[in-house]
């Protein structure tokens, strides 16, 4: 391995930058940071370090680069890729005293916030002025920004909202070779040069660590609704979902749940819903603005759709508790399927129109490979996660036949027009699957960007790529 082993010195020069009781080099916290939320994948860092400042984190990577040190940044390790997993051990950089919001510009609807913010506690602090940041991912109560941006996080309401990269203005970004640089401009529009701010996001802590985020903010909107439409055919409620847009309607979320992650969820927590016997699959959906009559026109609207596909008896939430129920439902399914199986999850997306042809597909693959799978996620956007089921796989066939299955079930989100990750990244766990949505010209484009920030590939080694 090319990476050099921290020694005594190493860890005395990391102390004098950020601190003594900053660094940690015991089994308890290097066990920590040695997992993420991806499947059950440990890799030990030898140090981890708390820095507080831009300048402290220059210093830290200018020692990493000289001395051929890994350094693996990371949020709060809700990622579901391994991208903060040190895979070659190292140092981790720890992000979680960066968790100051900055500024809330209420003049300009902007706001500038740290990487260590949690999702849940940004949006909070915004909305109490009447401000919106609509990215909202399933982790968003422990999931820091920084992440998010990582990672280009979606959640329910990009499928009317975007992601996260549509609501970010400028950078601080400590590159690996210990420049600190703002990447763009505090401005709603920049035709000045490359877009080094989108570049950083979604590059997964490969190519700098943003210390500083400067986000734009829209209005919050006042009111919400939401419909649970059960189908007896999961295909059909696939279907219905490219319908409803095509009928003039954006939702603010339209999520697709089949029966099994309805009942591994019902089982994991309590949720007070009836589902019928013959239900085998729900869509979620909200519509929300500032006028419930109009809200109340959509909703009607969208039932028509619904019932063009063979819905059964749609169920309105009626109070602030009814939807809170259903949301918990949405988003603590992941959680009830890690807490129920062993299991891998695929952030399969296809153009929304083709999701009834993925999970058809997904099906199908599963049954000439013999897994089981259980799929969920944002219909809206065509973005399917699939969750493979190890059950009754013997380990030869997990760990060597299923990789073939992925394969098949990412070429076929290539073929309907989609790739292989919507917005868990590719990290560690896919990169053995690049191939499939990019030719050699395009992975050699991507392969001399990392090059070009970080020549001695110490920042975040081992991911994306081969
Ligand atoms: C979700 O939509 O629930 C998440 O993206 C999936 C997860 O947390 O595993
Ligand atoms: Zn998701």
């Amino acid at each position: 391995m090319k990476y050099k082993k921290i020694t005594a010195e190493d860890i005395a020069v990391l102390e004098a930058i950020v601190g003594k009781e900053h660094v940690y080099h015991d089994e308890e916290n290097r066990n920590h940071y040695g997992h993420d939320e991806t499947e059950d994948l440990k890799f030990m860092p030898e140090v981890i370090v708390k820095p507080r400042t831009a300048q402290e984190i220059s210093e830290v990577l200018k020692h990493c680069n000289k001395e051929l040190i890994a350094a693996t940044p990371r949020g709060a390790g809700t990622g579901l890729s391994g991208g903060a997993l040190p895979v070659f051990g190292g140092v981790i950089i720890a992000m979680e005293r960066f968790n100051s919001i900055l500024i809330i510009d209420e003049r300009n609807l902007q706001a500038t916030v740290e990487p260590g913010v949690i999702n849940q506690v940004f949006q909070e602090a915004v909305i109490v002025k009447g401000l919106f940041y609509p990215p909202d991912p399933a982790s968003k109560g422990s999931c820091f920004l920084g992440g998010n941006l990582a990672e280009n996080s979606g959640g329910p309401k990009a499928v009317k909202y975007g992601v996260t990269k549509d609501y970010v203005l400028n950078l601080e970004v400590v590159l690996p070779t210990g420049e600190i640089i703002w990447t763009g401009a505090n401005v709603l529009k920049n035709s000045t040069g490359y877009n080094l701010t989108q570049l950083m996001i979604g590059s997964e802590g490969t190519l700098g660590i943003i210390t500083k985020i400067v986000f734009r903010l829209i209005p919050y909107p006042t009111q919400t609704l939401l419909m649970l439409v059960p189908f007896a055919s999961a295909e059909r409620a696939c279907e219905a979902v490219s319908a409803v847009f095509r009928a003039g309607i954006t939702p603010s979320a339209m999520e697709f749940m089949e029966r099994d992650a309805i009942d591994w969820v019902m089982k994991f927590i309590e949720v007070n819903i009836e589902v019928k016997e013959s239900t085998k699959a729900h869509l979620l959906v909200e519509v929300d603005g500032n006028d419930a009559e109009t809200l109340m026109r959509d909703c009607e609207r969208i039932s028509e759709v619904m019932y063009q596909f063979d819905c059964d008896e749609i169920l309105f939430a009626e109070t602030a508790a009814q939807k809170e129920n259903l949301w918990k439902m949405r988003r603590r399914v992941a959680e009830a399927v890690r807490s129920h199986a062993v299991y891998k999850e695929e952030d399969t997306v296809v153009p929304r129109a083709e999701l009834a042809k993925l999970l058809k597909g997904v099906k199908e693959i599963g049954n000439r490979y013999g897994f089981k799978s259980v799929c969920y996620g944002h219909a809206g956007d065509g973005n399917l996660h699939v969750n493979i089921i190890k059950e009754n796989l013997s380990d030869e066939e997990w760990t060597n036949k299923l990789p073939l299955g992925i394969r098949e079930i990412f070429e076929l989100c290539v073929e309907l027009g989609g790739t292989i990750s919507g917005e868990h990244g590719i990290g560690w766990v896919q990169k053995g699957y690049m191939d499939i949505p990019f030719d050699e010209v395009q992975i050699k484009l991507m392969k001399g960007i990392k090059t070009l920030f970080d020549p001695n590939d110490i920042l975040n080694p081992g991911k994306i790529f081969n």
